[in-house]
Order: structure tokens, then sequence, then C-alpha cells
């Protein structure tokens, strides 16, 4: 069975947050399962020179204004790779959204309606290839693929291949004005309640979302949060209508490129038998940081610091952290007022709050390595994986009682403890006093060395690596076949 999936991003090529890590995974997670899927990333300039020398799949004179070629290559790790390479869409100084600047491209509907467009042809077999049996959409920015399988389908009368759409974050939908409507490419009809319309504009992920055959989001718990306005961003109807074709399947954790015991970016590998051996990669942080020593406990942040992760709560927390006796190591970006926010605490805290504005992939393995407790004070997540590092690693997670924190985390009340069950601390509502108590509930359970320990090694015991997964999508994969023939 020969599925192609569709993303704006993947490990270990081009990754400015989870979805890179998921989209990495996958194809190694429904192998097992006769699955062969293949990749389809934009041609940015990173993802081109590794992908090396590419073979012509299928060519465009004109897609969206582009000249264009779709290439294919074998990746080291296995990973079946077809890029879109069309230098005057991707092939631009920055990130995969946004210039240097961090300001998003204005063209991204056209970027990513091609995007689309060639994972739908592709799917359907266009040029020198045999098509795919099913087609994997994620996020908004490759949602256009359903629409445009539905609507061609529609067109010629002949069958398409069936569409999942995951989303991995309903903040991001691809808005845009009318008055891009009619370069999309789709027929009238699709400008309708029932098409890509939303609200008097266009929304890339709605249409997708009315289009595909299966919706599915990352983890339980927010597949039922999106049904709901508090986290639907206004689709929670569109979601809802479809709520018999909407699935939770939480991601798995890449265990090839994470496990503390073959880690390279650790200065000490451990593992359940072993855990003092942390200390070292604690002791490392403490340089990298410039960190006093200290008995209190040494928290971690790897995280986008943004509204969505709870940055500006966590701000107005530190001190209470610091005067608890508790250390603080942040690696992210975002927002700036965020990163000033940090910069200034780390001022007011010398020795006690380092931090490192940037993004550092190595830097972030031993954090989860030597940290005792990693924040995520989320105010939504799909589904969140520094958690799941953070288990894996030892390394604590502090969570927000939200989407697929809420369900991978077991908090550590007495209860929990006495059954050894228990493998972090979650608080519900994130405010100043919910965070700052989960804090002082952290330092009060690493001041009991045996029962902190505990913790750690059911974390390090629990499985969420990505067998479950792999099977449940595989299965969803089947179903819908079967539901075609
Ligand atoms: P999201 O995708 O919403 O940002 P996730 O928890 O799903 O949240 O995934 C974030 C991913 O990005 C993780 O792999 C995390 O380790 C990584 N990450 C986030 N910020 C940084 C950073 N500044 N440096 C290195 N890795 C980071
Ligand atoms: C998104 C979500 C995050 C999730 C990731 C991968 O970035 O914010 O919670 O883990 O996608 O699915």
């Amino acid at each position: 069975l020969s599925v192609l999936q569709v993303a704006s991003e993947a490990v270990p090529l081009i990754k400015t947050g989870g979805l890179a890590d998921v989209v990495g995974a996958l194809p190694q997670a429904v192998a097992p399962h006769g699955i062969a899927m293949t990749t389809l990333l934009p041609g940015y300039p990173r993802v081109l020179a590794a992908a090396g020398k590419l073979r012509t799949l299928h060519k465009y004179d004109d897609l969206f204004g582009a000249k264009a070629r779709v290439g294919a290559a074998l990746l080291e790790d296995g990973l079946r790779l077809l890029v879109l390479d069309a230098p005057e869409l991707f092939a631009r100084e920055g990130g995969p959204y946004a210039d240097a600047a961090g300001h998003d491209w204005p063209d991204n509907w056209r970027r990513f309606a091609a995007l689309g467009r060639a994972a739908a042809d592709l799917a359907t077999g266009a040029g020198r290839t045999k098509g795919f049996d099913l087609l994997h959409a994620h996020d908004w920015q490759a949602a256009m693929a359903p629409s445009f399988l539905r609507y061609d389908a529609a067109a010629d009368g002949m069958p398409r291949p069936p569409s999942v759409l995951t989303i991995h974050n309903i903040a991001f939908q691809g808005h845009y004005g009318a008055d891009v409507f009619p370069a999309l490419g789709l027929p009238p009809e699709a400008w309708s309640i029932d098409g890509v319309e939303f609200h008097g504009g266009i929304s890339l992920l709605k249409g997708g979302l009315v289009s595909c055959d299966a919706i599915t989001t990352v983890s339980p718990s927010y597949a039922r949060e999106i049904q709901t306005a508090e986290f639907g961003m206004g689709l929670e109807g569109v979601i809802r209508a479809r709520a018999d074709r909407v699935h939770g399947i939480l991601n798995g954790i890449d265990r090839r490129d994470w496990h503390p015991r073959h880690d390279a970016a650790l200065a000490a590998r451990f593992g359940k038998q072993t855990i003092a051996r942390r200390s070292a990669n604690k002791r490392a942080i403490e340089k990298e940081f410039a960190l006093e020593e200290g008995d209190g406990p040494l928290f971690v942040i790897i995280s986008r610091l943004t509204w969505q992760k709870g940055t500006d709560v966590l701000l107005e927390c530190i001190d209470h952290l610091v005067g608890l006796g508790g250390r603080l190591a942040v690696l992210g970006s975002g927002d700036r007022d965020l990163e000033q926010g940090l910069q200034a605490a780390a001022a007011r805290h010398p020795g006690r709050v380092g931090v490192r504005i940037g993004y550092d992939e190595a830097l972030s393995h031993l954090l989860q390595g030597g940290g005792d407790a990693i924040l995520i004070p989320s105010r939504f997540e799909p589904c969140g994986l520094t958690q799941l590092y953070g288990l894996a690693y030892g390394c604590v997670p502090i969570v927000a009682a939200t989407g697929g924190l809420a369900d991978t985390v077991i908090d550590a009340n007495p209860a929990a403890l006495d059954q050894g069950v228990a493998t972090g601390i979650v608080f519900a509502g994130l405010r100043y006093d919910t965070l700052a108590m989960a804090i002082t509930r952290t330092v009060e359970l690493y001041r009991q060395p045996a029962r902190w320990q505990q913790v750690q090694r059911n974390g390090m015991a629990a499985d969420f690596g990505w067998s479950r997964s792999g099977a449940a999508y595989a299965d969803l994969y089947r179903q819908l076949l079967g539901e075609g023939a």
C-alpha cells in the first residue's frame, strides 16, 4: 500500500517545530504495517542541498506562475523524498514561512497552493510516477491537496485516491482575502460554505477539512477540544459537522533520535538504572548557561516563546521559582517581548536563570538529559513532544492539563505516587497561582529523592514510541481504502 504524505517541514531536512519531527518519523512508523510512504516537501534551499541529486519525475511550465519540477531522492536513513523544486516560490533566504525579519511571505497562499497542486497530481499518477493509493496532508500548508483531489474528481468523474488531513495546530489556518480565490485554480463551486470560503475570505485549512476523507489530530483530548468554541479557533462547527470522521492519534517519539543511552549530544549517556549519570549533563548545562551549582531543582524550557506556550505567565513565576531555590535554563525563540522578558529575568537572577535565545537541536537534547524538570505551561497543546522527550530522558514534565499534555503525563498526586504510576506534575488552568503552585509542588517532590527518582523512572519506562500510533494510522488508511472499494 503506497501513501504520499505532503508537508511543509520534515526532520532531518527542515524543522521549525514538532510537525517536522512527526512527518520525519511517520514513514518508519507505518512501514512495519506494509505501508510504503513517500514524502513531498517544498524545495527550500536547505532541502535541495540535503536531497542531493534529484531524479526528475514531473515538470510544470507554469505552476501558479512558476516554472517547477518534482524530483525524487532516497535519503541515507531510507526516507523516500519528493521535492517540489520551484525557485520562484521556494528559493528564498529566511525560514519556510517568513523572511529573515520574521514577516510571513505575502504569497504564502501561492507557494502552498502549488505544493497542494503538485501533491494531488503526483497522487493521481502525474509524470513518471505510478500514483499512490492514498494521500496524507499535514496542516494548512498541505491542505489544498485534498481540495484539489475532490474538485478534480468532480470535474472529470474519474476516481481519486482518498485523503487524510492531520491538524497539528488549528491556530494556523491559512486565511487570505477573497481576491485570492480566482487564482487558486478551483472551480466556482468551491467558493461556498462547503468549500474554501470562510467568513467572506478563504481558509486553506477549512477547504481541506471539508474535502478530505478523514481528519486526524495529534491527541485524543485535542480531537475533543477542537470541537469546542474555546479551542476550535472558529473551526469548531466545521469539525463537529464531520465528527464521525475525526480521529485523535497521539504522536510518538522517534527513538532513533531520542534515546538517552545512545544520544551523542549528551555529556553522559544513561538509562533507568544509571540515572545518577545525569549529573554530568547537569554540570554541562550549568557551564553552558553560566549557572551556579545548587541543591534545588534545575528547571528547563525548550520552546517557541509564544502565547500558546504560556511564556507570559511563566515570566511572572520566575521570581517565585528562584525564591524556592530553583534554577532555570531556557532555550527558545519567538515573540520579541517574551524574549526580552526572559533576558531581563536572567539579568535579575545571575547564576540562577540562564537564557539562550535561538534554535539549537543539540542543546535541546542536553537540557532534556541533565535538567531535573521541564516546564510546559501551554494554553493549548495539540500533542506536544517536549514532554515526551522529557519522560524518556528522566526530565520530569510540569504541564498544563490540556490536549496531548493531559493525555501523556500522570500527575504526582498522593494516590498516583502510592500506586507508583506518577510521571510528572499536572496543573489545571494556566494562571500565576496555578503555575506557581505547580512549581512549589515540584520543589517539594524533588526534596524527597526516593519519590523523585521513582517518578523519573516511571517516565522513562512509559512507552511513547511510534508502534501504537503507527498501527493506528495504518488501520485508518486501510479503513479508507476499504470504503472506496
Ligand atoms: P510545537 O511544534 O508546538 O512547537 P512540540 O512540543 O510539538 O511543539 O515540538 C517542538 C519541537 O521543537 C521539539 O522537537 C523541541 O525539542 C523543538 N524545539 C523547540 N524550540 C527549540 C529550540 N529553541 N531549540 C531546539 N529545539 C527546539
Ligand atoms: C504542533 C503542535 C504540537 C504538536 C506538533 C506535532 O506544532 O503545536 O503540540 O506536538 O504540532 O504534531
